[in-house]
């Protein structure tokens, strides 16, 4: 950010803070637009990815002023951050949720403020929000399920590392997964909530690697996840003839392992940051948007990798 930006957002938050909420009859008249960012954490690569989409298509429109807070993977910092830029008067705030059940409220309470909110990736309860923007997580889930049937032959034992059980697309990543294999032979052996962390699944993947001989594919719900699991099995030796499979697939991270032939696939999990900015332009415009647009995803492996991988559900945007 450069420092006359950084001064209009300082002044344009030290206004909004001395004068309280500002309410919709002066938004309509004004140039600047102030966005209240909510990210529930920077720890990984894919939400620093987010955020740099977020402020590069920001950057293309000056009357555009966002800021950043950063909740660390802390769910009531992340609802502080949503109750700060209610105080602060933000004239909209975009919210990547750690967990769906506690930020309900807090959205629910922009809402009320008339503050409209676009919720990223990860959703709430219930629909008091302005646009959801994400991926179709069972869909992912499912197309992933499917692949590793087919590449086993439709038998085997399969190890599941799932996301955060209380996010949403943990849970739809699993139950997708699960109808992807439900025509198979295809058995769970092990499954335990790494809460989206590499060293949470590697340290998972070894207490699997302990309990079972036969393990013949890893299904994680995220790219870390699935590369801390194939450390595991690496430092055991037993890395070899067991399928990785995730789901980001990052250009620098789950691309590069497949490159790597590190994992077998990743499914891609865009970040939405880009549509986000369009469409809360479209909302400080006082023009109509949808109430959800979903995001397509693509399915990469070695073979296709350089070919632009192969789409597995159409996106409407
Ligand atoms: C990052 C992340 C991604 C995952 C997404 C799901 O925090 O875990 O790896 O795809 O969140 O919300």
């Amino acid at each position: 950010m450069n420092s006359l930006r950084r001064f209009v957002l300082a002044a344009a938050l030290a206004v909004l803070s001395a004068t309280g909420c500002e309410r919709s009859a002066d938004r309509d008249n004004k140039q600047t637009f102030t966005i209240g960012m909510s990210q529930c954490n920077l720890g990984e690569p894919w939400r620093v990815q987010m955020n740099a989409d977020i402020r590069k298509a920001a950057e293309a429109h000056p009357e555009l002023v966002v800021i950043y807070k950063d909740a660390q993977n802390d769910t009531l910092r992340q609802r502080s951050h949503i109750e700060e830029y209610i105080n602060a008067g933000v004239d909209l705030i975009i919210v990547s949720p750690k967990e769906a059940a506690p930020l309900t409220g807090p959205i629910a309470q922009a809402m009320r403020a008339g503050i409209p909110v676009i919720v990223l990736d990860r959703r709430v309860l219930g629909d008091d929000y302005t646009c959801f923007i994400g991926a179709d997580n069972k869909r992912i889930g499912q197309a992933a399920g499917q692949w590793l049937a087919e590449q086993l032959g439709g038998k085997g034992k399969v190890v599941e590392l799932k996301g955060l059980m209380t996010s949403t697309p943990g849970q739809d990543r699993h139950s997708g997964f699960r109808k992807g294999i439900e025509d198979s032979e295809i058995e769970v052996v092990f499954e335990a909530d790494m809460k989206w962390l590499q060293a949470l699944a590697r340290k998972e993947m070894e207490s699997a690697l302990a309990r079972f001989e036969q393990i013949d594919a890893v299904y994680a719900h995220n790219d870390p996840g699935a590369y801390g699991a194939w450390l595991a099995a690496q430092a055991a030796g037993r890395e070899k003839g067991m399928l990785f499979v995730g789901i980001d697939a990052l250009s620098g991270e789950g691309m590069q392992y497949v490159r790597q032939g590190i994992l077998s696939a990743t499914f891609e999990y865009p970040t939405g940051g880009a549509i986000a900015i369009e469409t809360a332009l479209k909302i400080l415009h006082k023009q109509d948007v949808p109430k959800e647009i979903t995001l397509g995803s693509r399915l990469f492996t070695k073979e296709n990798l350089d070919n632009g991988g192969e789409s597995i559900a159409a996106p409407d945007a």
